[in-house]
């Protein structure tokens, strides 16, 4: 996650709305907001550096990158991440589009891959920047952050099950042309259509699958805001016939997304992090249900049985430290950032530093994105020079 935020109280404050529309209404306390040397690069080669610890990385058979706050029409972000980890380069890797859904989409074609070839292992990275127009009612839903999963013939943290639902309808809820950096949304419309494409994908995840509500011990949504995953919960339980749902299991699970904001494509798998992180009960074979949703529309339902010994792959130690060291910022400071914007006719620019993390965008030169490690020598951190596409 970006290592600054915007308290909501302040958010609400500034915009002259009551706080608790922000804090209750929608569920959300604070939001990510990435700094102009922070971008979906930076933070997905983040996550999949850790992700990779205690991965031999010549097994990664490929790369998807899952994102839709895409940086360039041509390249792959999956490229540059490929370059700032130093992957093998037999390692296919690319980029994948459909609003939040990307990532499920990688996920679903990472299982085929892994299946087909089971000593080999895919690295998913989904990573975006949740931006809506300033003083817009989707500004407090913004938010930013990455994830990086490990598909494996071997899972460390949980078995997914082979039954999937999935549902498209061709609709304008929320989408962002190529001439805009802010994504255009029809709030209340796609509230509606995120419920609609659950109760359809989950139709065909249960006819497949045969499974009922009460076969699932946990559930994760895609949250653009935390009470949107608790009216899809009272939603599905409604149409299991169950009229008071133990809301109490949601809970640990809406933690990280409340005080991150929306991360789009790694919204979902923040959250069943959230969950394993900050559920107290052994969730060794539990099932979980999950449920991602990608405006536009394409959505899909499919759950997983957490794998014994899960806890051994959980970092919540770090998580806690990047929540602790992150800094908030005023209103104004975080317009300054939200303003900033790097140079569309190929001047050298040098972006300011801001960013602790251990990659950074250092700058841009002749229209080419110049991305620095500062972890491969830390004294002096190396420019690392990427080739434009073409
Ligand atoms: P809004 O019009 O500002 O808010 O838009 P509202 O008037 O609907 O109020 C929101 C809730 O706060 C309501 O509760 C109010 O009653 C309550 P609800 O009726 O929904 O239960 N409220 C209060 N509660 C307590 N105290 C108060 C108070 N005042 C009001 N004083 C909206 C809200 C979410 C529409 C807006 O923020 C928005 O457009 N956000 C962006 C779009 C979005 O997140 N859509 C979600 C579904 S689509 C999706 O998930 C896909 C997405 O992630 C993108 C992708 O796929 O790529 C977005």
């Amino acid at each position: 996650m970006p290592r600054y935020f915007v308290d909501l109280a302040d958010l609400a404050e500034a915009r002259g709305v009551d706080a608790r529309k922000f804090s209750v209404g929608i569920g959300q306390e604070k939001m990510g907001v990435p700094p102009p040397d922070e971008d979906v690069v930076t933070m997905g080669a983040s996550a999949a550096r850790e992700a990779l610890e205690q991965v031999d990385q010549d097994k990664i058979d490929t790369l998807m990158f899952a994102t839709e706050s895409g940086i360039d029409q041509s390249k792959a972000a999956a490229i540059y991440v490929h370059h700032l980890l130093g992957l093998p380069r037999n390692c296919k890797s690319f980029e994948i589009k459909q609003a939040c859904c990307g990532s499920t989409a990688a996920l679903q074609m990472a299982l085929a891959l892994v299946a087909q070839k089971p000593d080999r292992k895919v690295l998913i990275v989904a990573s975006d920047v949740a931006r809506y127009g300033l003083n817009s009612s989707g500004e407090p839903t913004q938010g930013a952050g990455a994830v990086a999963l490990v598909i494996s013939a071997q899972p460390r943290v949980m078995t997914l099950d082979p039954e999937w639902g999935a549902y498209t309808e061709d609709v304008m809820d929320f989408w962002r042309p190529n001439y805009m950096d802010e994504a255009v949304v029809d709030g209340k419309f796609s509230i509606k259509v995120y419920l609609k494409a659950l109760t359809e994908s989950w139709a065909q995840y249960a006819r497949e699958s045969g499974r009922t509500f009460a076969d699932h011990d946990r559930f994760c949504y895609h949250l653009p805001f935390t009470r949107m995953g608790e009216k899809a919960h009272q939603q599905l339980a409604k149409l299991a016939g169950v009229t008071e749902p133990d809301m109490s299991l949601l809970a640990p699970g809406l933690h990280y997304n409340r005080i991150i904001g929306n991360s789009y494509t790694a919204s979902l798998y923040i959250g069943l992090i959230s969950m394993l992180e900050n559920t107290a009960a052994d969730l060794s074979g539990q099932r979980v249900g999950l449920f991602s949703y990608g405006s536009g529309c394409m959505a899909a339902y499919f759950s997983g049985v957490v794998s014994a010994g899960y806890r051994h792959a959980l970092r919540m130690d770090r998580m806690q430290t990047q929540f602790e060291t992150r800094q908030a910022l005023t209103v104004a400071e975080y317009e300054t950032f939200y303003q900033h914007a790097l140079p569309r006719d190929g001047q050298r620019y040098k972006t300011p530093h801001h960013t602790t993390g251990p990659f950074r965008l250092s700058g841009m030169e002749s229209h080419k994105r110049l991305y620095e490690s500062t972890v491969t020598a830390a004294a002096e951190p190396t420019n690392i020079q990427v080739a434009a596409a073409g």
